[in-house]
């Protein structure tokens, strides 16, 4: 078959893989390890593995000498160590903690899975030599994988049905698949407590974003916090920095106008650390039965919902 190389390679992309570092030791005692995902199951009994190297690679001395490697499966938050491991011309494990396995292979820690390997066969497989690993011990953990498809690093996410429940009574018209009812329920649930807390603070909606917009940094300035909260409607005015002055939450010096730099005072910075601990405390059991990849997805995908709808203040009539 006569081919595009590019077009054959974007049709392989098609194809998720997890992702692996494959390490061994060098015949002289360096470290060597890359980034692979050609890496696949062989054999149940006896226990084996596979994946293929690239014939220029700069490792290829090390690993057809090694009698041993080890396979390390990546978990979703370890996408830095995969680029770690496909980046050329450095040092791959400057700084790395590593174990040893048998042979002196490099192990990482804290990967999703460990496979110790001996080399049994080396196969040829056109620019790419296939190593065939029979597994001597393996660690495994529950932790989610790193995806690799189309190109990019990618989650896995289980398409599973299990927690879609009806959330409104049957018959009601907006149905539970609909954006805005899913927002503003989820959003209503999780600042139940931390609303109730601060009522019995008695802050109002203004008070509670413009003291939080205070303790994301330490000196800003009313028309700093006003620009971050004029999304939602409320306005941060000298007028309202005044009001948490004199309730000893705020501080600032001189006159307040719009260019005040102000801060939280002893005081209001435990109140908001209290509400914040609060609200963590609730995003946590909120996220209590999904794993690092589901969260991650939400807060990457709420993002792209912000940023592809108007951050304009509501300004209704
Ligand atoms: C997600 C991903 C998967 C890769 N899979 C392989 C692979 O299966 N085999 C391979 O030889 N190189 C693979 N590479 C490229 C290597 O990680 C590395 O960049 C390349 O081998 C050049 O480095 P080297 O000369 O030190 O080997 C992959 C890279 C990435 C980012």
């Amino acid at each position: 078959m006569t081919h595009d190389p590019r077009a054959f390679r974007d049709a392989l992309a098609a194809f998720a893989t997890g992702v692996v570092v494959v390490t061994t030791r060098a015949p002289d005692g360096r470290d060597a390890g890359l980034t692979a995902s050609s890496f696949n199951s062989v054999s149940l009994d006896p226990a084996m593995v596979l994946w293929s190297l690239g014939r220029n690679s700069s490792n290829l001395d090390a690993f057809q000498a090694a009698e041993h490697f080890a396979v390390h499966i990546l978990a979703a938050d370890q996408d830095d160590l995969s680029r770690r491991f496909s980046a050329r011309g450095v040092d791959r494990f400057a700084g790395l903690d590593v174990d040893r396995g048998e042979g002196g292979v490099p192990l990482l820690l804290h990967c999703a899975t460990r496979f110790e390997c001996r080399t049994v066969h080396r196969y040829d497989g056109g620019d790419h030599i296939i190593f065939v690993g029979e597994v001597v011990s393996f660690l495994h953990s529950a932790r989610p994988p790193l995806v690799f498809h189309g190109g990019r690093y990618a989650l896995a996410v289980p398409r599973s049905e299990e927690h879609r429940r009806p959330l409104r009574q049957a018959g009601d018209p907006v149905s539970d698949e609909d954006l805005n009812y899913l927002l503003w329920r989820a959003f209503f649930q999780i600042r139940r407590l931390p609303l109730l807390r601060r009522r019995e603070m008695g802050w109002s909606d203004v008070d509670s974003a413009i003291l939080q917009m205070a303790a994301r940094q330490n000196a800003t300035t009313v028309a700093e916090i006003d620009d971050k909260i004029r999304f939602s409607g409320l306005r941060c005015t000298p007028a309202a920095v005044e009001k948490l002055m004199e309730a000893g939450l705020l501080e600032a010096v001189g006159p307040v106008t719009s260019e005040t730099e102000v801060s939280l005072t002893h005081q209001g910075r435990r109140d908001v650390l209290e509400l914040l601990s609060m609200a963590r405390s609730v995003e946590t059991n909120a996220f209590a039965d999904m794993d690092f990849s589901e969260v991650h997805l939400l807060k990457q995908l709420l993002r792209r919902v912000i940023a592809n709808t108007e951050a304009a203040p509501p300004d209704l009539p």
